[in-house]
C-alpha cells in the first residue's frame, strides 16, 4: 500500500503548483447496471491519487494560498446502511485515517462550496469530463456572485486541473513502481496458467475464467481491462472480448490480459499455439514481432522521446513484412507510405499507471516529449494478417501482439512482466511440461 505521507505530499505539491484558489475533484459515481445490480465500483484515479480513499459519494477540496488545507467531503456513517453494503469510514474516520485537515458529510458539499469559494480568486475543477459537474461549479461560483454586496468577491477564473495532475501522475514513485511490479507478477502468472490451460476444443472464456482466478487468487483488485482471449483468426480483432470461440488445433491464441492491484494496471499480451508448437509461417510473423519488440525496449531510456520505441519497431517491422513477402519495394519507402499499417495498425505503446491508458501528454509543445525515470509505458507491437489480394496464403488469418509493462530508469529501462514467457523455446517448453 501506498503510506498516507504520500498522498498528503502529493496534495500539498497540487498546493504549489495552482498557486492559490480552491480545486474541487469528485470520485466516480456509482453506476447502475440494470435495476438494483451495479458495476463493481472503481474510484476515479485523479481523486485517488490525490487520497487513496475509495468509498464512492467522496469530493475532495484542496486550498492552496495562504490558508492552504485539504478537506474530505464522503458518506456519514449510518449504522442501518451498513448492515447492507457494509463499513464506511464517516468523516470523522476518514479525516484521521486519510490525514485531511477537515471533513464533512458529503450532504453539506453544496452549502460549504459558496464560503470556500468566498475570497478565492480561481476553481481549480476537471473541465469538460462531466457537464453537471461543471455546472455544479459554476453554480457555487454563482452563488459568491450573488453575495456580492455584502463585499465578496467570486472566482474569476476557472482552470483545468487535468494539466498539473497528469504531470504528477505520469512520473512515479518508487512505492508505485513497486505495486505496478507486483502487479505485473500476477499477470506473469495468470499467463503462464493460460498456456498451460491451453488445449484444442477448449472456449475462449475457459482460458479468461482462468487468468481472472489467478488475479483474483493473488488479491488484485480485478482485471485492469476486459480481457482479450482470441483464438485463430480473431486475433485480427484488436479489440475482440466477446472471448466465446473455439481453441483450434493448429491456431494461435492471442491473450492480452492484465490485472488491477491497489489501483495500478498491468497490461500484458502473449500470443502462443493452442497446441503448445509453433506452425513455420506462425513462427515467421511471431519472431517478427519479437524483434520489434526488443528493438522497440532497447529505445527505451532516458533522453530518448516517446516516439522512437515505435519507430524502431515499425522499420523492424516494414522490413519484416517486406523479407515474408507481405510488402513489395524498398523498406524507406513502406514506413514512409505507411504500407506497414496493412498489418500494424496500432501504436506501439501507452502510459500505464492507475488507468491503463494512463495519464500524461505524449507531447509538448508540438514535439514528442523525452523519456524520464519513473515514467512507466507499455511496448506491444503487433502483426495482423487479413486475408486478403496480394496477402500470402500461408500467413492468412495469423494475428501477434507481444506486450510488455517497461519502466524508465536511469540506466535504461526495467520490463516489470519479463516473467512472461516470450521466446518461441521458452513458451514450447512450457507447454510441452504440462502436456507430458
Ligand atoms: N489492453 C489494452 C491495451 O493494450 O492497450
Ligand atoms: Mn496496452
Ligand atoms: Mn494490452
Amino acid at each position: 500500500m501506498i503510506p498516507i505521507d504520500i498522498y498528503v505530499e502529493r496534495r500539498r505539491r497540487l498546493m504549489d503548483a495552482m498557486g492559490g484558489g480552491v480545486a474541487v475533484l469528485p470520485t466516480a459515481p456509482e453506476r447502475i447496471r440494470n435495476r438494483d445490480a451495479h458495476y463493481p465500483y472503481r474510484f476515479d484515479s485523479y481523486f485517488y491519487h490525490l487520497c487513496g480513499f475509495r468509498e464512492p459519494d467522496a469530493v475532495l477540496v484542496v486550498v492552496a494560498g495562504k490558508d492552504r488545507r485539504s478537506i474530505l467531503f464522503c458518506r456519514e456513517k449510518d449504522p442501518e446502511r451498513e448492515v447492507w453494503d457494509g463499513y464506511r469510514y464517516g468523516p470523522g474516520e476518514a479525516r484521521t485515517a486519510f490525514a485531511f485537515d477537515e471533513a464533512y458529510a458529503i450532504g453539506m458539499l453544496d452549502t460549504r462550496m459558496p464560503d470556500l469559494l468566498a475570497d478565492q480568486a480561481t476553481v481549480h475543477s476537471h473541465l469538460g469530463d462531466d457537464p453537471a459537474w461543471d455546472a455544479r461549479v459554476i453554480d457555487w461560483v454563482n452563488q459568491v456572485r450573488s453575495r456580492a454586496r455584502s463585499g465578496v468577491t467570486a472566482p474569476r477564473d476557472v482552470r483545468d486541473l487535468h494539466a498539473v495532475l497528469d504531470e504528477m501522475r505520469l512520473i512515479k514513485r518508487p512505492e508505485e513502481i513497486d505495486t505496478m511490479r507486483r502487479a505485473a507478477a500476477i499477470s506473469v502468472q495468470a499467463h503462464q496458467r493460460a498456456m498451460r490451460a491451453s488445449r484444442a476444443g477448449r472456449r475462449e472464456y475457459e482460458i479468461e475464467a482462468e487468468i481472472v482466478h489467478e488475479f483474483r487468487r493473488h488479491g488484485a483488485d480485478a482485471p485492469a481491462y476486459t480481457p482479450i482471449v482470441a483464438a485463430g483468426e480473431r486475433a485480427c480483432v484488436l479489440h475482440y472480448v466477446s472471448n466465446d470461440g473455439v481453441l483450434k488445433d493448429g491456431d494461435l491464441l492471442l491473450v492480452d490480459a492484465g490485472c488491477e492491484l491497489e489501483g495500478y494496471a498491468s497490461d500484458i499480451t502473449r500470443t502462443f499455439p493452442v497446441n503448445g508448437t509453433f506452425s513455420g509461417p506462425q513462427r515467421d510473423i511471431y519472431e517478427l514481432v519479437l524483434a520489434a519488440q526488443a528493438a522497440a525496449i532497447g529505445a527505451v531510456r532516458p533522453g530518448n522521446t516517446w516516439n522512437m520505441p515505435h519507430d524502431a519497431a515499425v522499420r523492424v517491422l516494414a522490413q519484416g513484412m517486406i523479407d515474408l513477402g507481405l510488402l513489395q519495394g524498398a523498406v524507406d519507402s513502406a514506413v514512409e507510405t505507411e504500407a506497414y499499417k496493412k498489418f500494424y495498425m496500432h501504436r506501439t505503446g501507452h502510459w500505464l499507471g492507475l488507468d491503463v491508458h494512463d495519464a500524461g501528454d505524449y507531447k509538448r509543445d508540438g514535439a514528442w516529449r523525452a523519456l524520464e525515470p519513473g515514467m512507466v509505458l507499455t511496448v506491444e507491437p503487433g502483426c495482423y494478417v487479413r486475408p486478403g489480394e496480394g496477402v500470402p496464403e500461408r500467413f492468412a488469418n495469423i494475428g501477434v501482439r507481444v506486450e510488455d509493462d517497461v519502466v524508465v530508469t536511469a540506466a535504461g529501462c526495467e520490463v516489470l512482466s519479463a516473467g512472461a514467457p516470450k521466446q518461441v523455446a521458452d513458451i514450447e517448453a512450457l507447454m510441452r511440461a504440462d502436456r507430458e
